[in-house]
């Protein structure tokens, strides 16, 4: 554990920059670019764009106010001034979390290995000034003193650029910038890139089994070490070492001794259980850790919140159907926190238990029917803030009452909350919130006062796995379970909807039931799924299939498979990586990769009759640790992603790479014993999960 403490110091570095570097399609207000219905008349943005017909008009005014009598020098400051609007504008206006006046603009030419087009990129800011240095402007939006005020109205303050500056390279170190591999600048136009072709897809993913329990979440020791938390459905965390790679060794994990067993609080049966848990980020300091769980009412006096069928969303609870014989909001969905620390001597990465004992209740709410309730947690990387991951509720499919679009409820939404300031119970109660949990500044409610506050995102219908890329943590990505036809994954950005259940995927839905009215088409913007499948792309049968939403996989350990999105469908007959091409372009492909299981497995792999598949049984989740190795966390066991060559797949970038991997291990354990246990597994779980995310009842 020698490096421990240099990793952790990293990882808090890191934290103490938030948003250094977007490097996707987001607007200066963190919300993703639209694509309207109308087209911009003034700033020349059709297809996504950060502007609406409002701003584009104000843009207008603002250049007919500065006046400039050289045409050429008119039509750069036009584009300047349009830069607003760009796709890229958070990229553009907020270098290194610096907010900007003017769109850091293009000062040198762009490097061959740059994807961002050189066409126009070579030096957009000598332009400006070789163009424009003699010109007066009037509140010229370069000029300091009216920072923030350019263009009122009966205030001409006419300035040139010489007045400021004393020479090209003087306004271009204020102004100018270079296209790297994680930025873009501008470049007089709307920000593209070069078409480089998409890479070929990975020959194959190489699996190893490293441990045969069955669970939902893995959760990597915020201390930095090789351990991470595991968690079941039925709500046991144990905390587990995991064996190094090429070691030949197997998951640490004593069953027996759970780090916490919250099985007396949590409602285990098909989808309830205990779906999410997260560590803080201090975790190694304060010893806070959350669980999220479900609960019945009706058998533990701590499963008493507020029903999410209520008159906000007229919804009366006494007139919703009894669902697999439940009374509405008889199940709760929970998120409370509980602590390590106290529990070891003063030092929490020593502690290997700690107290069922709920510290703080950071949220209780009751559910309409018995599916679709999500309930992953994860903190997020750049902000320290706890996202909560909430289904439509379920019912008879199709959302019947249309929780994902109405912005009153809670369902179908990614929810954002601030669990390091916990207002006063006074408070808690005026504010109507759920729980002890405060509403971070900048959640999207400032802006759209409709939606309650605690929303970060909406319009999904059963968000199972989302996960922040580890290198650019603005890509939030969460993979949405389908109604009938699509599986998606979406790219989540503050107040995105993603349109269940006006869309499904793609495609506009045509609701059978509602009972909580509609919501037209053309009254929001969706944001459409960046990638996804259909359903009978992995089931002719037009039926089973239920995404499971992974990581991009940052571990060199397969260098095919680096900066690709892994996801995979929870029957386990197919598995994808996503690549985005160009890079940072938030334009992807995924391809459908084969995987196998090493032959040196440590615990050897069964696979499907008649076929070379390993037979993993449900892929119920991914989950990566402090190495950023990924891993499956299916019904079967725990499987690791490792070296190609392993399975005999080609990867001519694996052997350039320095790896530690050493070879496999020599003796296999006898196969007798995953056998037994696999069927012991299946028999436990045949009854769970199946059938039950997917709800086209
Ligand atoms: C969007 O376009 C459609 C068809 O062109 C039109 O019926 C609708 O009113 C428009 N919606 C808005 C919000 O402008
Ligand atoms: C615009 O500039 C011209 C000179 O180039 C000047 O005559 C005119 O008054 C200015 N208009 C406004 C509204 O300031
Ligand atoms: C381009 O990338 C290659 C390999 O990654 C590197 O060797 C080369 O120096 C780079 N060229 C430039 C101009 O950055
Ligand atoms: C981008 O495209 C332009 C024009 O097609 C070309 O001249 C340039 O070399 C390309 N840049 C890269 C990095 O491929
Ligand atoms: C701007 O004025 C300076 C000094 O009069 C002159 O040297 C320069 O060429 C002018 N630039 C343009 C683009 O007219
Ligand atoms: C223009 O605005 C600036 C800054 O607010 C102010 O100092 C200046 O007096 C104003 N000029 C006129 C002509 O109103
Ligand atoms: C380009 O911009 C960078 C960053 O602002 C600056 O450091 C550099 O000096 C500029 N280059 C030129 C040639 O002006
Ligand atoms: C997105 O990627 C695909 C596949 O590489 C490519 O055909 C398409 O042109 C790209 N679209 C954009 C807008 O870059
Ligand atoms: C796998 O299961 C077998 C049989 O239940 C058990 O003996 C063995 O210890 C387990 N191995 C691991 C790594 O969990
Ligand atoms: C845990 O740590 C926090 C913050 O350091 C402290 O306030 C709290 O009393 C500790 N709890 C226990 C049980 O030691
Ligand atoms: C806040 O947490 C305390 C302690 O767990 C709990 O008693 C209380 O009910 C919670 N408040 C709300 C609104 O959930
Ligand atoms: C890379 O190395 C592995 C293990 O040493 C070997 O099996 C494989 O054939 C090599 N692959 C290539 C493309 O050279």
């Amino acid at each position: 554990m020698g490096n421990v403490p240099v990793i952790a110091l990293l990882f808090f570095s890191f934290l103490l920059l938030p948003y250094a570097s977007f490097s996707l399609p987001l607007c200066t207000d963190s919300r993703a670019p639209v694509t309207l219905n109308t087209t911009l008349t003034f700033c020349p943005y059709n297809g996504p764009t950060c502007c609406d017909s409002t701003e584009d008009v104000q843009l207008q005014r603002q250049f007919q106010a500065m006046n400039i009598s050289s045409p050429d020098c008119a039509s750069l400051l036009k584009s300047v001034l349009c830069a607003r609007c760009d796709p890229f504008s958070a990229e553009l206006f907020t270098i290194s979390s610096t907010p900007r006046q003017v769109a850091v603009l293009c000062n040198s030419s762009v490097s061959a290995n740059s994807t961002q087009s050189t066409q126009a990129a070579n030096d957009f800011c000598s332009k400006v000034w070789d163009t424009c240095e003699n010109v007066s402007v009037a509140n010229s939006p370069f000029a300091p003193s009216l920072q923030g005020q350019a263009g009122l109205p009966g205030n001409s303050s006419i300035t040139k650029l010489t007045d400021q500056w004393q020479s090209k390279s003087d306004f271009c170190s204020s102004f100018g910038g270079e296209s790297a591999d994680e930025s873009v600048c501008f470049a007089g136009e709307p920000v593209t890139f070069n078409e480089t072709g998409t890479p070929s897809a990975p020959h194959g993913m190489c699996l190893e089994k490293i441990g045969n329990g069955s669970y939902l979440n893995m959760a990597p020791h915020p201390d930095g070490s090789n351990r991470a938390f595991f968690g079941n459905q039925q709500g046991q965390i144990w905390l587990a070492t995991i064996p190094e790679l090429g070691s030949g060794g197997t998951l640490e994990i004593d069953e027996s001794n759970p780090f916490i067993d919250l099985t007396d609080e949590v409602n285990f049966n098909t989808e309830f259980g205990m779906m999410g848990i997260a560590f803080h980020p201090n975790f190694a300091k304060n010893g806070r850790f959350f669980a999220s769980f479900n609960c019945d009412k009706v058998k533990w006096p701590g499963c008493a919140g507020r029903c999410s069928c209520n008159s906000d969303v007229n919804c009366d609870p006494s007139k919703l159907p009894l669902d697999n014989g439940a009374q509405p909001c008889q199940f709760q969905a929970v998120v409370a926190e509980y602590s390590a620390n106290g529990t070891a001597s003063s030092e929490v990465s020593l502690a290997t238990s700690a107290k069922p004992i709920e510290v703080r209740r950071i949220l209780t709410m009751g559910l309409p029917f018995t599916a679709h309730h999500g309930g992953q947690i994860l903190f997020g990387p750049n902000d320290g803030y706890l996202y909560f991951m909430m289904g439509d509720g379920g019912g008879t499919g199709g959302d019947p009452y249309n929780f994902a679009q109405n912005k009153k409820s809670l369902l179908g939404k990614i929810i954002r909350l601030d669990v390091d300031n916990i207002p006063s119970a006074a408070e808690i109660s005026k504010l109507g919130l759920w729980g002890n949990y405060s509403i971070p500044k900048d959640n999207p409610f400032a802006e759209d006062s409709a939606l309650l506050p605690e929303i970060w995102a909406l319009g999904l219908r059963n968000p199972w796995r989302c996960s922040f890329d580890s290198e650019r943590p603005s890509y939030f990505v969460c993979a949405d379970v389908g109604q009938d036809t699509y599986e998606e994954v979406d790219l989540i950005s503050k107040g995105g909807n993603y349109g269940w259940r006006v869309y499904e995927g793609p495609d506009l839905f045509h609701p059978t039931a509602s009972a909580g009215g509609n919501t037209s088409a053309n009254s929001i913007s969706p944001i459409f799924p960046v990638m996804g499948y259909t359903h009978s792309e992995v089931n002719k049968n037009e039926g089973s299939a239920s995404i499971t939403g992974g990581y991009f996989y940052r571990s060199n350990t397969d260098p095919c498979m680096y900066g690709r999105y892994l996801y995979g469908d929870l029957y386990a007959g197919a598995m994808w990586a996503g690549i985005e091409t160009p890079e940072n372009s938030g334009n992807f492909t995924a391809n459908r990769i084969p995987f196998s299981c090493a032959k040196d497995s440590p615990l050897q792999c069964t696979s499907v009759p008649g076929s070379a598949l390993p037979a993993l049984g449900y892929l119920f989740s991914f989950g990566e640790d402090n190495k950023k190795d990924v891993f499956i966390l299916a019904s079967s066991g725990v499987y690791r992603v490792v070296p190609p060559s392993r399975c005999n797949y080609s990867c001519s970038k694996e052997n350039a790479t320095a790896t530690t991997t050493g070879p496999g291990p020599t003796t296999l354990p006898p196969s007798y014993a995953s056998h037994f246990h696999y069927s012991r597994v299946l028999a436990l779980f045949s009854s769970l999960l199946v059938l039950l995310f997917f709800s086209c009842v």
